[in-house]
């Protein structure tokens, strides 16, 4: 497996590397969700680049830029036992140069959701993500449905800017108790770890109201409201039924619709979401017991 840093080492690398090419873009701090998409990139792929990256600019002053979880020795095993053949790990000043100015900015998908609680982090999502297709220039990449919006973001942008590349959007990893994995799971502490499940639990009540015949948008909402209130360790910031390719809210859910929310656990900020897709739940996968400790 060649490790990279520079432009020019990863041009000497990526040059050798036979095609269709797969990219995997992380932060690092890997767990079984990443690594899903290596796999899937690894059974579409001749060659499969991963990049680790704790990407700056899509955090804001307040958040979590300098503690965010990091482990670059676990992560190259893990990345290498997965079988990537190149792993690029730019530090910020190589994606940063002091004389940086160009931004990728993508409008109305960006707007809700993750996007109003958190100014310009697509900003610094959308425009690290187009340097990480042009210098590693794939025919495919992979990314996690555990991050809806960005997925739905990372679409458009692709689509608008024309970038030959086919965007994969993989299933949620859950651990067996239904918690999906998250490098933030880390900050938890055994309590609060057991109060994270609210988030899925959530989810479930949702969905077993569907099956039930419910079809009113903001009766699911106030039912997820008050299933995320029975836990006293958690803080609700927003609970969200919206159009899977829009994410403009709906009024009902037919056949689809982006079930989605962000609580606070502690001062420790989660996601998670099923999508309903023609009438079909996608949910994720579960992992099996004991796999893997969060
Ligand atoms: P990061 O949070 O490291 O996630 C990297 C990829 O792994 C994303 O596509 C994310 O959706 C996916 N992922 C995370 N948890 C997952 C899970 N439980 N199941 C399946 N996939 C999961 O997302 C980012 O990094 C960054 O924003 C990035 C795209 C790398 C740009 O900086």
């Amino acid at each position: 497996m060649i490790i990279v840093k520079t432009i020019s080492e990863l041009q000497t690398a990526r040059s050798g590397l036979p095609t269709p090419v797969g990219l995997v873009p992380t932060m690092g701090f890997l767990h079984a969700g990443h690594l899903s998409l290596v796999e899937q990139a690894r059974a579409e792929c001749k060659s499969v680049v991963v990049s680790i990256f704790v990407n700056p600019t899509q955090f804001a002053p307040t958040e979590d830029l300098e503690s965010y979880p990091r482990d670059i020795d676990r992560d190259l095993a893990l990345i290498e036992t997965a079988g990537a053949d190149l792993v690029w790990m730019p530090t910020p000043d190589i994606m940063y140069p002091p004389d940086f100015q160009t931004w990728v900015t993508v409008d109305a998908v960006t707007q809700p959701l993750e996007g109003a609680q958190r100014l310009e982090h697509f900003r610094g999502v959308t425009t690290i993500v187009a340097k990480l297709f042009n210098g590693v220039q794939p025919s495919k990449a992979y990314f996690g449905q555990k991050d809806a919006q960005q997925a739905v973001v990372i679409q458009q942008m692709a689509h608008d800017l024309n970038f030959q590349i086919e965007i994969e959007i993989c299933p949620i990893i859950r651990e067996s108790d239904g918690l999906a994995l998250s490098s933030r799971n880390s900050y938890l502490n055994s309590d609060q770890r057991q109060a994270a499940l609210i988030l899925s639990q959530t989810l479930m009540t949702a969905k077993s109201a569907y099956e039930s015949g419910e079809s009113d948008a903001e009766a699911f909402r106030q039912l997820m409201l008050k299933t995320i209130a029975t836990e006293p360790l958690a803080k609700c910031q927003y609970v969200s039924i919206a159009d899977h390719l829009t994410l403009n809210e709906l009024e009902s859910v037919d056949q689809d619709g982006l079930f989605s929310m962000a609580v606070y656990i502690g001062k420790t900020r989660l996601i998670d979401n099923y999508l309903l897709r023609n009438g079909t739940w996608q949910t994720g996968r579960r992992l099996p017991q004991g796999f893997e400790k969060s």
